[in-house]
């Protein structure tokens, strides 16, 4: 497309801020990946095309699948293909290490900005030393209540999964509702289930499935012990379609009054309180359950990336940078409830106000658990998809925890071979 005379007027104007067009260059046509969800888009696109007016560019949005295996699958088919179709990539916190040769070093674009975001999260987009993605919104795993309810039934916010348990059970009991569901969370075989069944294990004292040091530790009797307990609790508390739920399915049912518990992200809180919510002003957010060891939240997020196919790098990593800016960061926490990664943000009054667990619960954001993606690099989907297999396994009854872990330690050892 030809530089009209306004785009070059905004892009001289903007020189020296976010533009890094200047005179004489071509403005550029951009495809983003804001996510996939509606809430994804409608906090995304218009900030990226106010970036697009300001330096006389123009932005569309991408549909990208809304499960983090698919879009990983997608993603992967288009760098083989070497496809250029998308500029602006979001990528999960466990990618990095998995698709590090198709991404842009964004170092020379950052200049130095990232160093107002939290330290591990930016570390988790280094690779090989560069910088291969800055971090967009960080996420942990929640634990959403019915407040009313639970004060209905004078129940106090359980703080183990067997209190969870007791606490769905007796307002099932009381409410006699065919349509109540006590608990809902993702058990579909896929990343999401990983999240959560990392959380059970974790919360048992069963591990991180991979140690540190890239040791397979899954196989103990508390991981197994963590896998059974979730599988109690289909058929009793959370209905056998739990086993096919990702993330917007078990809020589809708890944001219609359906559940008295979901483990969810952040965004689910935001979604919660809209004006037409059924559970708006209903909704309490605490820290997951422990297990008897301590209680413990996934680290998930997203990263935003340049496409190392992308034609047009530069404006790509100009807009990446303007919208992991603490400007937009602050409006995507305020409107869309998406958790900051830039530390400051978390003091800021209109943000807590706003997400009144983004200040109550910040150390379950800071002490979030790591899946083993660092450790295994290039075979941690494959680790993944293992893990979520077994568990899934355990879940629908077709293994126990026991067995399962075993059987798991045996295909971990498979993938690795001599190293990760
Ligand atoms: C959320 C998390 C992401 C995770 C995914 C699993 O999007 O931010 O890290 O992989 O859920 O479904």
């Amino acid at each position: 497309m030809k530089p009209t005379f306004t785009r070059l007027f905004a892009s001289l104007a903007l020189a020296g801020g976010f533009g890094v067009l200047s005179l004489g260059a071509h403005a550029a046509d951009l495809t983003i990946d804001c996510g996939a969800t509606a809430n994804d888009v409608q906090n995304c696109l218009p900030y990226a095309e106010e970036w697009a007016k300001k330096t006389g560019n123009t932005v569309k949005a991408y549909t990208a699948p809304t499960s983090s295996t698919d879009k990983l699958a997608l993603l992967r088919q288009q760098f083989a293909a070497k496809a250029s179709e998308i500029d602006v990539l979001s990528i999960d916190v466990v990618w990095p290490g998995v698709i590090k040769d198709h991404l842009v070093d964004l170092k020379k674009y950052s200049k130095g900005a990232e160093s107002k975001f939290f330290p591990a999260m930016v570390a988790n987009n280094v690779v090989g030393g560069k910088l291969l993605a800055m971090p967009w919104f960080t996420d942990a795993g929640l634990l959403f209540y019915r407040k009313d309810l639970l004060d209905k039934y004078k129940i106090a916010t359980p703080q183990t999964w067997d209190e969870l348990a007791a606490a769905a059970k007796k307002v099932m009991d009381g409410e006699k509702s065919a349509e109540l569901q006590g608990y809902v969370f993702q058990a579909k075989a896929y990343e999401g289930l990983t999240c959560d069944a990392l959380e059970w294990v974790y919360s048992f004292g069963g591990g991180t499935i991979i140690d540190k040091q890239g040791n397979i530790t899954i196989n103990n009797a508390k991981a197994a012990k963590a896998l059974d307990t979730a599988a109690s609790w289909i058929g009793t508390i959370a209905p056998g379609g739990v086993l096919n739920y990702a993330e917007e399915d078990a809020r589809g049912v708890f944001q219609n009054g359906h559940a008295v518990f979901m483990r969810n992200w952040p965004y689910a809180w935001n979604l919660a309180q809209d004006k037409d919510s059924v559970i708006k002003g209903k909704v309490g957010v605490a820290a997951l359950p422990s297990g008897g060891s301590s209680k413990a939240a996934a680290l998930g997020g997203w990263q935003l990336a340049v496409n190392k196919y992308s034609k047009n790098v530069d404006a790509a990593a100009d807009l990446v940078m303007y919208l992991a800016s603490a400007e937009v960061q602050k409006k995507r926490a305020l409107n869309g409830s998406y958790n900051p990664t830039i530390p400051d943000l978390y003091k800021d009054a209109d943000v807590v106000k706003a997400n009144p667990f983004m200040g109550q619960l910040l150390e379950v954001f800071t002490s979030a658990v790591a899946r083993p993606a660092t450790e295994t690099g290039l075979k941690y989907p494959q680790v993944s998809n293992a893990f979520w297999d077994a568990a899934h396994d355990v879940l629908e009854k077709k293994s126990n925890g026991t067995d399962a872990v075993k059987k798991l330690e045996a295909k971990l050892k498979t993938i690795k071979r001599d190293k990760w």
